[in-house]
């Protein structure tokens, strides 16, 4: 049964944002322990809250939700539960944004955040060997001055990190906007990821290709309005970390019969599935293959497919990634 193989197959997560895993019941009972006043009363209102017209519409509750992160612990219990959640779904591998501002500007210090996470991540190795990275990403609705600033801040801790990326609002806020941080990052040899064609045109992608020299595409989906940028990307195999499930809560596409990830996968595209942030928009990892795959039909090949993808965009060194596609060929 392919629902099965899907479920226990090896797996990497290359697109989550961990303050997108905040789960609403967490959420309220942090609320409660720092009084921070939502404008929800249950778990189950805040339920109801999440629908989206667009990615702003997202975007202002997901700051708002990261508000009641404050201590360690909170910070450490947040990643806890996705690392906890990566096993259930066999997710050996994660690669994990986390966005630094939207803790710095309301007065928390990077040790804060970055000590609660690390030390969830430690845990999480030690426990059952799970493998993680951290990625870096910086606000594009705000300045590059406050990116510079940011990651200067973050210089005694980039050591924990694998690269640097690109979210928050996308259209309005281009790529090249941050070309001078993100050659300051690349320079200390950190790896480089953006956001780009989830809502905003092509050219988004073409600019963090040629301008911040990324090494993967985070969305990417509207790619296929631009035949030579579709050509590029298969020739130089320049992975898309795709997530159906959000593009389907943010209205990129209607419905997920509507999806082009089969459509990219079928034109040799190394796409990859992703959660992005899976408390608001309804699953994670398992939850978005599943969702594709009742839709929009995978054979046993694309889904084997799929996961070796997961692992070649990785940032995992040569021998990890060639041990991880061979088992998966053996399935
Ligand atoms: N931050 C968290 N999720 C995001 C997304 N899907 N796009 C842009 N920024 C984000
Ligand atoms: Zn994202």
């Amino acid at each position: 049964m392919l629902e099965n193989l899907i479920k226990s197959m090896p797996k990497a997560e290359l697109h989550l944002h961990i303050e997108g895993s905040l789960e609403p019941d967490l959420m309220m009972e942090l609320a409660k322990k720092h009084q921070v006043t939502l404008p929800y009363s249950s778990v189950e209102e805040v339920a109801e809250a999440y629908q989206f017209d667009n990615l702003q519409s997202f975007l202002d509750l997901y700051y708002l939700g990261a508000s009641v992160l404050v201590d360690e612990n909170d910070f450490f219990q947040l990643m806890w539960r996705y690392l906890l959640k990566c096993k259930e779904d066999n997710v050996v591998h994660c690669e994990i944004m986390f966005d630094p501002q939207t803790h710095t500007q309301r007065g928390i210090d990077y040790a804060t955040f970055m000590n609660g996470f690390t030390r969830a991540i430690q845990k999480a190795k030690e426990e059952w060997g799970q493998s993680s990275y951290l990625i870096l990403s910086f606000l594009r609705h705000l300045s590059e001055e406050q990116a510079l600033e940011t990651f200067e801040q973050a210089r005694p801790y980039l050591h924990l990190c694998k690269a640097v990326g690109l979210d928050s609002s996308e259209k309005g806020n281009p790529p090249e906007k941050f070309a001078r941080v993100f050659e300051k990052a690349s320079n200390l040899g950190l790896k480089k990821v953006a956001h780009a064609g989830e809502e905003g045109p092509p050219d988004y992608i073409w600019n963090s290709l040629n301008i911040l020299g990324v090494d993967r595409i985070d969305h990417g989906v509207r790619c296929v309005e631009d035949s030579e940028l579709m050509a590029y990307l298969i020739e130089h195999q320049i992975p898309l970390t795709v997530c159906p499930l959000s593009n389907i809560k943010l209205c990129v596409f209607d419905t997920m019969s509507d999806h082009n990830i089969v459509e990219l996968l079928n034109h040799n595209l190394k796409v990859t599935i992703n959660a992005d942030d899976p408390s608001y928009f309804g699953g994670y990892l398992n939850d978005n293959f599943l969702s594709v795959y009742r839709s929009l039909g995978l054979s046993k090949d694309q889904i084997i497919q799929l996961a070796i993808n997961s692992f070649e965009a990785s940032f995992l060194p040569e021998s990890n990634k060639q041990y991880w596609c061979q088992r998966l060929n053996s399935l």
